[in-house]
């Protein structure tokens, strides 16, 4: 199966991936996830990365494909992936067709802006696992600390109010074309994002086994 999640910043891709790449057994790739690899390695590349990131603006689609196509051509990529994340514009998703050819569902999973800062404000995630949570939403076992690995948990440097309203600018300029694409397509589903967590899962989860 090829998923693509669709959705604002903070509407839930991340966490929805990870529970629908467990389920499904499919390998979870997160454009964000691959860059913020490339920032951490400290080059001359990822310093320009942090930069763009940290703005809230997207980076250029040539560095991102690579880097797609070369998660994609994983082992782990062989029976099926959910992209999170990418594509993020019309001509990323031109590119996508090229790559991998059809897709079987494109989710979207809608939030409305208002209630995407304080979600955002509240996200916390282990910087060596990758698990997320959420102050009040999802909150870790012990406080500060990653249930899963017991790591120290920090904040998204592109979380605070200014760059996440960047980010909507640019989700509904750039990326909500990418709906239209697809839904000419007839391959959106449309999830209510407002709903929790779980309920989310089991909705999607119910609705994906049929295909
Ligand atoms: P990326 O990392 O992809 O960020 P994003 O798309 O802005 O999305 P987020 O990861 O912030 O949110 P999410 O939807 O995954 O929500 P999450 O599950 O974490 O990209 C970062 C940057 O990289 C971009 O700005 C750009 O610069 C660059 N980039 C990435 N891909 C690119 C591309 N293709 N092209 C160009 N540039 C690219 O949830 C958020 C919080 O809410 C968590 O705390 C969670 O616990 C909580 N939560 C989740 N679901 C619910 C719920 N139902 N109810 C209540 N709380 C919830």
């Amino acid at each position: 199966m090829k998923l693509v999640l669709i959705g604002c910043p903070g509407a839930g891709k991340g966490t929805q991936a990870k529970v629908l790449s467990e389920h499904f057994g499919l390998a979870h790739i997160s454009t964000g996830d691959l860059l913020r690899e490339q920032v951490k390695s400290g080059t001359p590349l990822g310093l320009k990365l942090k930069a763009i990131m940290e703005s809230g603006g997207l980076v250029s689609d040539e560095i991102v494909s690579e880097l797609l196509s070369m998660r994609i051509a994983q082992p782990d990529c062989k029976n099926g992936y959910i992209l999170d994340g990418y594509p993020r514009n019309v001509s990323q998703a031109e590119g996508l067709g090229a790559i991998v050819g059809e897709l079987d569902k494109v989710v979207l999973i809608e939030v409305p802006d208002k209630a995407i800062i304080e979600r955002m404000s509240g996200r916390r995630s282990c910087p060596a696992c990758g698990a997320m949570y959420h102050l009040k939403n999802n909150p870790p076992k012990t406080e500060g600390k990653c249930d899963k690995c017991g790591a120290e948990l920090v904040a998204r440097a592109d979380d605070n109010e200014e760059t996440v309203k960047h980010r909507l600018e640019v989700f509904h300029s750039q990326t909500a074309p990418v709906i239209d694409y697809y839904d000419k397509k007839g391959l959106v589903l449309k999830i209510d994002g407002t709903k929790g967590i779980n309920a989310i899962s089991e909705e999607l989860i119910k609705i994906l086994e049929k295909l």
